[in-house]
């Protein structure tokens, strides 16, 4: 409430502004808001214009670091108060001015003219035109969203403005677009050099010929296509899909097309297409000075156009050089040059044949000979490109929806690649005499590990790293870099929608005092990414840092999937992240330390589990819960954790449970309950019947693995490893039996056992509240708010049925499985497997 109505009043005061400046054009710091005929922007009188926010400045400039060896003016657009001055676009790009007596003005027809010491036009705004009509009372403008727009006096309409003519940097809001009728574009081009902003090699624009794609050329010259857009992102760019910062637009009707993207927050945010031929995607917060860089592109070798030959896919692997593939059932037109492509090991007779589904690739160039179709579903689709002997392959145009057309291909297929995870289905065609067998087990990929499409778990860097800038918006210590200054503002406990979180970026620098250079005496544990170590920041804070491998590909999506998802929860009964650190390709998380470590250290060890009374492990279970519920229910997401267990509960000093290591967790759409995974990741042991076996997951298997959880703090014992001279159950099956021989208060540890009928009641209620968590069937179990109701009142409860995964066979392969080591770590993750579903 207090927000809106504070920056309702910044508006009506700027508006008041506007006025003022109208009037008085030259203020005491020589710049204003608006320009109108009459005025000069002077360069020798330091003369700028500040849009209203005062984000973006108008003015004149030197290119390149500060005292660079030219005195090239030129006009430019930078962002006000930065210490470095990035410029964002450039009027005079190809006619700089030689010294500082640039002046800008505006023509009573609402043309900018920029003048030199002999009224020379170095640049005008008409571009040559002829003379627009005047029209009444122009005014020049810096927009907040760094716009610069001649408004003609009436308010009705722009007259120009700089988002038409970009330079080499998108701004949210700036579209790149290309008219399919008068074939004209708007597009950006890279500087000349970091002295000379005049036009590069290099360009992004939309090329419309085939079915539109987005490209960055150099010169004449494919260099990385991004591709068809396919609703969600470009298939060449298939780690930036949805996420909460950014939001693209991709807009095509019949004359005309356009892509353009926006910022859903407020952050600052640059795509900038650099001297080198690569896209580089920017934010920071605005009270920060320092940019945070989120994304470069074309991003490896594969990304490069044409990398590979015809009908081949390019395969990066972890610390290789690139490799290209021929797809499936294509051979090498000629092996000693790879570069001639595939063709087909059985050529195409136009009878019977059929469509190999190829999966999670980038879709083949559109340029040349593609076909866009309306037709709505993509059998439809397929029965056309069947009907037609010259159609080589069909993919789904828009993957959003389900009529959304299709693209169909009638000569080669050029320019793909495989990926890992992400990526498209390209159905291609192929001679009924080669066997149809299932893609799944051949299609190119070496690499059966998909990660589902469906999980916004893989939000790419830009996201993650746009989440951890935005939540460090309100840093006020502006000066100070790398120590901790992390603060939650309001003293809202229970987090949720209200408070927000700072996050810091701490540079690698300071990581490495803080751990004493990551020495071994400071190392805390291994965790499936890579080492944990203790840290100390300067002023005494302790502090755990969990560095992520290098190696681990795998680890980067799981990286990028924590920091999105901790960044955005608040409760006190999840493990508080304090920052990270991404420099380069080296990345870390920084989390709160721990002095207590994790809940299995106390709970597996014959000692130490003495100093864990009933008390303190009921309030230990209560909060496991409530941490539990706010993910399920209470957050803006709905997350599952997917991987629950005793090492994952850190304890702070006052031995509150803390739920840690969100690298598994997925969010679910509002009313999604269920989803698939063909990737189960987990803990055997912890993991329920049908995640397990199905790879189903749901907010029913994370109560399956607290009831475990729940079982374990009652008895001591791991659910996993647990023997017992009568019978070859597991802990599960121990408890069953126990409970339906009426003797449950048996599993409980000795040492918590007091005479009290009261705790006795209280934890025979939790052994029952345990067993109905852990019953074979999802719909069985309940959900968190009745567990978390269960635990704290009197009500009556169910009778618990037959839980899953009682005996040790029930599970699969137990070799592969990981028992808990017993490691001393505070935020570790201990290894955590990942079976592959055999399906
Ligand atoms: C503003 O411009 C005046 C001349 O018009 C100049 O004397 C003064 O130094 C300028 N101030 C700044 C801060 O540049
Ligand atoms: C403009 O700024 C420069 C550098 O900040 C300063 O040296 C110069 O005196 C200023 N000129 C005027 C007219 O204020
Ligand atoms: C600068 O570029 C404009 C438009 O691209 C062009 O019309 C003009 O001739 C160029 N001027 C010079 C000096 O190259
Ligand atoms: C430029 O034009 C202004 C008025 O438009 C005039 O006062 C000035 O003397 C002219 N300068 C030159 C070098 O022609
Ligand atoms: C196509 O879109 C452009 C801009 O979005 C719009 O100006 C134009 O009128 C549209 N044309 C048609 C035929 O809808
Ligand atoms: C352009 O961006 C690439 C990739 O981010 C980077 O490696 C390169 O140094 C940049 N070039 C310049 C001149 O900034
Ligand atoms: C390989 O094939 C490509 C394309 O057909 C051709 O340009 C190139 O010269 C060939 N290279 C060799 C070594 O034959
Ligand atoms: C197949 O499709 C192409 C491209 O749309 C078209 O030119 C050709 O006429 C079609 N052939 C048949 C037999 O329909
Ligand atoms: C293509 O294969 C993928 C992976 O097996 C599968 O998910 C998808 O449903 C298949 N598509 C079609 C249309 O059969």
């Amino acid at each position: 409430m207090a927000k809106t109505t504070l920056s309702f009043k910044r508006r009506v005061t700027l508006h008041f502004c506007f006025f003022l400046f109208a009037l008085i054009l030259v203020t005491s710091e020589n710049s204003s808001t608006v320009l109108i005929p009459g005025q000069f922007l002077r360069d020798s009188q330091n003369q700028t214009l500040v849009s209203p926010d005062k984000t973006f400045e108008l003015g004149f400039f030197t290119p390149g670091t500060a005292g660079g060896s030219s005195n090239n003016r030129y006009l430019g657009i930078w962002y006000h108060n930065a210490p470095a001055k990035e410029v964002v676009w450039v009027a005079n790009r190809n006619a700089s001015l030689s010294d500082t007596s640039g002046a800008l003005s505006l023509s009573p027809t609402g043309i900018l003219v920029l003048l030199n010491n002999q009224n020379k036009t170095i640049w005008t705004s008409n571009n040559g035109n002829p003379s627009q009509a005047a029209t009444p009372n122009p005014t020049l403008q810096l927009l907040d969203s760094g716009n610069l727009v001649v408004i003609d006096g009436n308010r009705v309409g722009i007259l120009w403005q700089s988002f038409d003519h970009p330079s080499n940097t998108l701004l949210p809001g700036m579209k790149i677009r290309s008219n399919f009728a008068t074939g004209k574009q708007t597009f950006l081009t890279s500087w000349k050099t970091d002295q000379d902003p005049d036009e590069g090699r290099f360009s992004m624009s939309i090329d419309p010929r085939g079915y539109p794609q987005l490209i960055l050329k150099n010169g004449e010259e494919n260099r990385y296509r991004l591709g068809s857009w396919n609703g969600k992102y470009f298939t060449g760019t298939p780690l930036l899909p949805e996420n909460n910062i950014f939001e693209y637009e991709f807009v095509m009707n019949k004359t005309d097309v356009y892509y353009t993207y926006n910022v859903k927050s407020a952050l600052l945010s640059r795509l900038v297409l650099n001297q080198t031929g690569f896209l580089q995607r920017y934010a920071r917060s605005q009270g920060r000075s320092e940019w945070t860089s989120l994304y470069g592109a074309p991003m490896d070798q594969c990304d490069l156009y044409g990398n590979c030959g015809a009908h081949m896919t390019c395969n990066m692997e972890e610390n290789s050089p690139p490799t290209c593939d021929c797809l499936d059932e294509f051979e090498l037109i000629d092996p000693e040059n790879q570069s001639k492509g595939c063709a087909r090991k059985v050529p195409l007779n136009c009878e019977n044949e059929y469509f190999w589904n190829y999966t999670r690739v980038k879709l083949p160039d559109t340029s040349t000979s593609s076909w866009f179709s309306e037709i709505r579903s993509l059998g439809e689709c397929q029965e056309v490109c069947l009907r037609n002997c010259s159609c080589m392959a069909y993919a789904d145009a828009d993957i959003t929806k389900a009529d959304g057309g299709c693209l169909m291909w009638f000569g080669e297929l050029v320019d793909m690649r495989q990926y890992d995870s992400g990526g498209q289905e390209l159905f291609v065609r192929l001679s009924a005499a080669v066997p149809k067998s299932p893609a799944t087990l051949n299609s190119g990929g070496k690499n059966l590990v998909a990660i589902v499409a469906s999980s916004v778990g893989l939000a790419g860097l830009a996201g993650t790293v746009l989440v951890l800038v935005l939540w460090h918006r309100r840093q006020r210590s502006l000066g100070m870099r790398g120590a901790s200054i992390f603060r939650r503002d309001g003293g809202n406990e229970e987090g949720g929608e209200d408070s927000e979180m700072e996050l810091h970026i701490f540079d690698r620098a300071t990581m490495v005092k803080a751990t004493d250079n990551f020495s071994t005496e400071n190392k805390l544990g291994q965790g499936g990414y890579g080492p944990v170590y203790k840290g100390t920041l300067a002023d005494g804070q302790e502090i755990a840092v969990k560095t992520l491998s290098k190696s681990s590909g795998q680890g980067t999506t799981e990286f990028k999937n924590e920091v999105v998802l901790i960044a955005k929860l608040q409760h006190r009964n999840l493990v508080k992240l304090l920052g990270c650190c991404i420099e380069g390709d080296e990345k870390m998380l920084i989390y709160e330390f721990m002095p207590n470590k994790s809940l299995d250290f106390f709970i597996f060890d014959k000692t130490k589990s003495k100093s864990l009374d009933w008390n303190m492990r009921i309030a230990i279970v209560n909060g496991i819960a409530r941490g539990l519920l706010y993910l399920h229910q209470d957050s803006r997401l709905r997350i599952i954790h997917r991987d629950l267990k005793a090492s994952n509960v850190l304890l702070d000093k006052d031995m509150n449970p803390k739920i840690s290591d969100f690298g598994m967790a997925r969010i679910f759409g509002g009313d999604q309950i269920e989803a698939n995974t063909s990737k189960v990741v987990g803990t055997y042991g912890y993991m329920s019947p049908e995640y397990a076996i199905d790879g189903l997951f749901s907010m029913k298997s994370d109560v399956f693995s607290f009831g475990v959880l729940l079982l374990e703090i009652i008895s001591g014992k791991r659910n996993r490893g647990f023997s017992h001279q009568d019978h070859n159950l597991n802990l599960l099956g121990h408890a069953w039996r126990l409970w339906i021989e009426g003797k449950p208060i048996e599993l409980v540890e000795e040492e918590i056992v007091d005479d009290e009928l009261s705790t006795t009641t209280q934890v025979l209620r939790c052994i029952q509240v345990g067993l109905l968590c852990v019953q074979q069937r999802p719909d069985d179990r309940p959900s968190m708010s009745s567990v978390v109701v269960m635990l704290t009142s009197e009500t009556l409860l169910p009778q618990p049925k037959q839980p899953g995964f009682f005996t040790e066979r029930n599970l699969p392969d137990s070799e592969s499985s990981t028992s808990d080591n017993k490691h001393n770590s505070a935020s570790v993750n201990e290894v955590t497997i990942s079976l592959l579903d055999a399906r």
